[in-house]
């Protein structure tokens, strides 16, 4: 009765906010992908509604194979008629145009419905799934057949051909290291082929064929994975204890814990001066524990409180309150760790250090996907249907043997205004993983460090932000300075200019591009400009293009100058040229 009644409410409220605003709709992520009519005439975009130039794309069509043969028809018939393709997935959460056809006459390929378990051996440790299961899938079936993804990103929400075409990893320095590439040991991917094979073939590449390496990372550029072999590891558990300290000694400290402690990550809170350590280690079956992991920061949030959480950020921002900010940083990471970051021992409640538990119950957590109907009452925090979260999010891998130098600079910059930096700390700081050299050509090219900086963005892309003058030259100086490659699944379009540049195996992949799809018809402007493709480049210059990372500036006007914010060098890293709040006098 109760249920129903509250179902009926919820049912209620999501007709009522439908009817008072039309473009709301209930509260699980939206398809990315929207048609006018049916299935033509189609817009697409990221799960956040934009893309980093603000754009969203269009398309003639979308379709939503449900089995290989579907997929083979529909590439097959495209092909044919030399239509411009992309996969899309159920999601879309890469920030990249990474899901955009070229033009307005393209087709979108969701891989929504090809989500199917293909095959288990539990004996081979071997996992065979359909490349649009969400992680959270992924895990869910291979802990029920006593097997672990040992290293995958925290967000469950991402499917298995976007971990592989953005080169998505978790953390560890161990094994083969944190990338969920380096655990692919088959892949059946659809790419265009001759008339006389009828426009359309399924290759299927074994652990040992050498286009493995080219398809384990590949931006989506080379056809369509509609299947994907895993090598897992037996079931295990883990043992985790969150440690907090000031960052004076992290310079030293970040390479030495990456190595002693397997799934180790550290949160880095530079505003505040502090640095959150994860000791997590692999523990035995027999260890007791059934500890859980549900992060604060993926859960269902109340819009309520997400609206107050943005107009807040606004205000500071509009205030140049930076000081409020790091007081709110400091009211919210204290919530955080009292909650143990949404750890907890049994399941439902946290009782203390160590977290002990089943890997597939603590590696990634992702519930505000299943966010009930109610109407956007609650969300994923950044739900664009709602006024929450809109952040930017720069990522970007620092070899091992310059992680501590680059650190030191970073905690220059931070003392030149030891506030400012604390726009970081309020979105729960610069969270660092480890990740290692791949085999893949466009994966890792040396171990190193990933640092994952999210930050606010203003909805006016021509609104300057606070200090952001610092945040650019933290970007420019890991990715210009200490050679540092972009996640292709994150990021603005300065951290890709030039970086194709940095990776050693380019020919090999460009080689298997051309023999896979020499039509490019899976290649668009977006990826055609991050491959450096006739001289591409990701740059989009133009008045306030800064601002929003789509440049470099090199004149005041790619900044705010009516506003005071004038292209200016960077304070240690002067070769940088960030947009500078300049007081008149
Ligand atoms: C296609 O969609 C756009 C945007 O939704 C709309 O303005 C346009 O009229 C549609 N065109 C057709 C032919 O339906
Ligand atoms: C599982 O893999 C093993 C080793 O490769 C093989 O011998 C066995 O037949 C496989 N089992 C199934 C059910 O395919």
């Amino acid at each position: 009765m109760t249920e129903n009644k509250s179902r009926w409410a919820y049912s209620a409220l999501c007709l009522a906010s439908f009817l008072l605003l039309p473009v709301m709709r209930c509260s699980p992520p939206e398809d990315p992908i929207k048609c006018s009519s049916g299935t033509t005439n189609c817009s697409i975009a990221n799960s956040y509604a934009t893309y980093p130039d603000r754009s969203t794309c269009r398309a003639a069509r979308a379709v939503f194979p449900e089995t290989e043969n579907e997929l083979l028809a529909v590439v097959a018939e495209a092909a044919r008629t030399g239509t411009k393709m992309k996969a899309a997935t159920r999601y879309a959460h890469s920030i990249p145009k990474l899901s955009c056809p070229d033009g307005d006459n393209g087709l979108i390929i969701s891989t929504k419905s090809l989500n199917r378990v293909v095959s288990v051996n539990a004996s081979a440790l071997l996992l065979t799934v359909e490349s649009g299961m969400i992680l959270r899938e992924l895990i869910k079936v291979a802990g029920d057949a006593g097997l672990a993804l040992p290293y995958s990103p925290y967000w469950a929400g991402v499917t298995v051909g976007g971990m592989l075409g953005t080169g998505a990893h978790g953390s560890s320095l161990w094994g083969k290291g944190s990338a969920v590439h380096d655990y692919v040991v088959g892949v059946r991917i659809v790419t265009p082929a001759s008339p006389a094979e009828g426009y359309a073939r399924v290759r299927s590449l074994g652990a040992d064929h050498p286009d493995l390496n080219a398809v384990k990372v590949s931006l989506g550029v080379l056809g369509i994975i509609s299947q994907v072999t895993f090598k897992l590891q037996p079931l295990f558990k883990r043992s985790i204890t969150y440690e907090s300290r000031g960052d004076g000694d992290l310079a030293e400290a970040a390479v030495k814990f990456g190595k002693q402690y397997e799934f180790a990550d550290i949160t880095w809170y530079v505003g505040r001066g502090k640095a959150l350590y994860r000791k997590d280690s692999r523990v035995s079956l027999n260890d007791l524990g059934d500890g859980q992991y549900d992060f604060m920061g993926f859960r269902s949030t109340a819009r309520a409180g997400l609206a107050i959480d943005r107009v807040t950020e606004d205000a500071m921002e509009a205030l140049g309150d930076a000081a409020g900010k790091c007081a709110a940083a400091t009211v919210i990471t204290s919530a955080l760790s009292l909650a143990a970051y949404g750890l907890t021992n049994d399941g439902s409640l946290f009782k203390g250090y160590p977290v002990i538990g089943f890997q597939h119950h603590l590696q990634a957590s992702g519930s505000c996907l299943n966010s009930p109907e109610d109407g956007l009452l609650t969300s994923c925090p950044w739900d664009p249907r709602i006024t929450g979260k809109f952040f930017y999010q720069s990522a970007f891998t620092i070899p091992l043997s310059k992680v501590r130098d680059f650190i030191l600079e970073v905690q220059k910059i931070r003392d030149l205004h030891p506030d400012a930096l604390c726009s970081i700390d309020i979105n729960n700081g610069i969270l660092m993983r480890y990740v290692k050299a791949s085999t893949a050509y466009l994966g890792k090219e040396e171990d190193g460090v990933d640092f994952d900086i999210t930050y606010y963005r203003s909805r006016d892309p021509l609104r300057p932000r606070l200090y952001e003058d610092l945040l650019e030259e933290i970007e420019q100086m890991a990715l210009f300075k200490y050679g540092a490659l972009p996640h292709w699944g994150k990021n603005r379009n300065v951290a890709f200019d030039g970086a194709i540049g940095k990776y050693s195996r380019v020919e090999e992949f460009m080689r298997v591009k051309d023999e896979f799809d020499p039509a490019g018809l899976f290649s668009a402007e977006w990826t055609d400009q991050v491959l450096g493709i006739e001289g591409k480049t990701t740059s989009l210059v133009k008045d306030g293009c800064a601002l929003e990372g789509l440049c470099v500036c090199s004149e005041d006007r790619h900044c705010a100058p009516e506003m005071g914010y004038l292209c200016r060098p960077g304070k240690v890293y002067k070769d940088a040229r960030v947009c500078s709040h300049v007081a008149k006098n």
